[in-house]
This record gives structure tokens, C-alpha cells and sequence, in this order.
């Protein structure tokens, strides 16, 4: 996400600055700005580069965002997704840089209790992965009434596509997520695509999600800097399409994407997997004029299917 948002922002007249330590990155993927190899708790390089650039404002794409990864080593998401950005934050005050933005996730809100989900549904996080965000959403909550920092957090859906023409994509490894091991399972690259769990509470017993492009998840971060220019307050946001596929409609449309068949597999239910999560996204519509362009499976798996015969990094 971080590389498409890079990309949106220089093509809207801002100069990125990217600061990551490409654990899960890669180089290449940085199309504009500049680019400083560094890990966000190193405190001196902090220092250094707010020294050197006039900070408009902090992005901020998370350390790891894995929910399985998160409940079998819940100490590596507190570290790198909580305690590694407190020195950001000291950094950001120190040098009055009031703007911060951050990818939160629909991790924040645990079970659903209704449906579509609405920002002001009770956040109680299943995974260390989804507490890790509130945390963070909570921190900026106390900088705020502390020090007046200024945050939004963009509640992601499932963050899907590739750039419409073919530059950016998502390279995984491992790759975890259901739209990328369906495609290379169609290529070969992968085992076949398991579903897991068909007896889910839903008209085809399996796992709904809100898909939402990576290229509107981009003009999502350019809307909320928009927006905090005009506004004096800060914001949680959710950003999807409000319209939700369940894993079989996933695998359907790949498989229509690329005219071939999809090896596929049922298995087990993946533990920590609600039934249905979809946003209800008309908050981001009123307040920041932000509405998924993209909203159609055909299209984001289309996109993520022509990054995949032709993956640049
Ligand atoms: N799925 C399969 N087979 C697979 C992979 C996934 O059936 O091989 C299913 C999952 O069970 C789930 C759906 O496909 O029902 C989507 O799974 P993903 O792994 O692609 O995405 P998640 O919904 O698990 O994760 C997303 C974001 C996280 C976010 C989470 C909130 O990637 O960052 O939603 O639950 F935290």
C-alpha cells in the first residue's frame, strides 16, 4: 500500500519521502521520491531525516499484517507494529509535525455485530494483529489531547488489485492472502487454492469480504490529507465497498479472469476467520469525498491477475 500511496501522492505535486527497512518491502516497488533504508525505531536516523526534509505530514503502512502470523507470535506484532513506532512519534512531536496517518485495518472491530460495519461499532480485536492497530489508534487518541497531534486512521478492508497498468503488485513470501495463491495456483506457481471452511453461516457456507483496490486504498490517503488541511480534528475512516464476495465468488471470478480452471481444495476453517466483514464505508463518502472507484471483482482480479503473469520485483 505504501508504494501505490508514494506513487498517488507524487502524481497530486507532493515530494515522498520513504523510510523502510524492506523486511517486507522492495526497492523497486518505490517509483517516486526519495528512498532511505532505515527501520523506523532507529532514533537517530529519525532525527537526521526531520533535520534534513520539512515534513508535511507521516504515513504510516505497518510493520506486519499478518492475523495467523499475529496469534502464534503476537510479541513480534506488538514490537514492530506498537513499540517501534513510539519513537517515530517522539521524533514527529519534537519536530512539530502535527499530521499523521495511519493503516488501520477492520481487524479493530473482532466479530462482527452488525453488518455492514459502521465506525462506531465496538472495537474488540481477536488477533494481536488487530489489537496492534487499536493500540495505535489509541496512542494517537492520547498524543492528541496531549500534545494536538492530528490523526486519521484508514480502516482497510481486504486491500486487493494491482495497479491498473501492470507497475505495482503485491510479492508475498509467504503469501497468505486468498486472491494471490488463487492466481498462482491457475499459474502453477502455488499448490491448489484451499477454501478454508464451507460451513460458515452464509448462503454458500463461505467467508465474505469487502475487496477493496489498492489504487482506491492510494486516493483514500490522498483524500485524508485533504482533508486535514481543512478540517482541525482527527478521524477514524473505514475504507471499503460496502459490498461483500465470498471466497467461492472469489475463486469464480478468477478463474473467469484468466479463462482457465482454478485448482481448488476444501479444507478446514482458519481459526480466527469472521464470517462476513463488510464496511459500511458512507462515513469516507460524506466526510472525504472518497468512494472506491473499483469496486468490481471482475476488475481488481483482472489487475491482480495481469501483475501476476508479469511480476516486475
Ligand atoms: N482464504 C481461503 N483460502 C486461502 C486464503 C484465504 O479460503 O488460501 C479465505 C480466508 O479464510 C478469508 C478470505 O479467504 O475468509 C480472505 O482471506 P485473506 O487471507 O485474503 O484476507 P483476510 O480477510 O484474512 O485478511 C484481511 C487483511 C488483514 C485484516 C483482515 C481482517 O489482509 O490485514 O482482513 O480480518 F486484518
Amino acid at each position: 500500500m505504501g508504494s501505490h500511496t508514494v506513487r498517488r501522492l507524487a502524481g497530486s505535486g507532493f515530494h515522498p519521502v520513504v523510510l523502510d527497512n524492506l523486511s517486507e518491502g522492495h526497492r523497486s516497488a518505490v517509483v517516486a521520491g526519495d528512498f532511505i533504508e532505515g527501520d523506523i525505531a532507529q532514533a537517530e536516523l529519525l532525527e537526521e531525516l526531520f533535520q534534513r526534509y520539512r515534513f508535511h505530514a507521516v504515513m504510516h503502512f505497518s510493520g506486519r499484517c499478518y492475523v495467523g502470523e499475529s496469534m502464534t507470535d503476537p510479541l513480534l506484532y506488538y514490537r514492530e507494529n506498537v513499540a517501534k513506532t513510539l519513537p517515530l512519534f517522539e521524533t514527529m512531536l519534537r519536530h512539530r509535525v502535527g499530521r499523521f496517518i495511519l493503516s488501520s485495518s477492520c481487524a479493530v472491530y473482532g466479530i462482527p455485530e452488525q453488518m455492514p460495519i459502521s465506525e462506531d461499532h465496538p472495537c474488540r480485536p481477536v488477533s494481536p494483529y488487530g489489537q496492534s492497530k487499536k493500540y495505535l489508534e489509541e496512542v494517537l487518541q492520547s498524543l492528541q489531547e496531549s500534545d494536538g497531534l492530528r490523526f486519521i486512521a484508514l480502516r482497510y478492508f481486504n486491500a486487493a488489485g494491482a495497479s491498473q497498468d501492470g507497475v505495482l503488485g503485491e510479492s508475498h513470501h509467504p503469501e497468505t492472502h486468498l486472491i494471490p495463491r488463487t492466481l498462482r495456483a491457475v499459474l502453477g506457481e502455488g499448490p491448489p487454492v484451499v477454501v478454508f471452511g464451507t460451513d460458515y453461516p452464509t448462503p454458500d457456507g463461505t467467508c465474505i469480504r469487502d475487496y477493496v483496490h489498492v489504487e482506491d486504498l492510494a486516493e483514500g490517503h490522498v483524500a485524508a490529507l485533504d482533508w486535514m488541511e481543512r478540517e482541525a480534528r482527527s478521524e477514524v475512516f473505514n475504507l471499503g465497498t460496502g459490498k461483500g464476495w465470498s471466497v467461492r465468488e472469489v475463486i469464480d471470478a478468477a478463474g473467469e479472469a484468466c479463462g482457465r480452471p482454478v485448482p481448488i481444495q476444501q479444507g478446514p476453517r482458519r481459526p480466527g476467520d469472521p464470517a462476513e466483514l463488510v464496511a459500511d464505508a458512507s462515513k469516507a463518502a460524506r466526510l472525504l469525498g472518497w468512494k472506491a472507484q473499483m469496486p468490481e471483482l471482475a476488475t481488481i482480479i483482472g489487475d491482480a491477475w495481469r501483475w501476476y503473469q508479469n511480476p516486475k520485483y
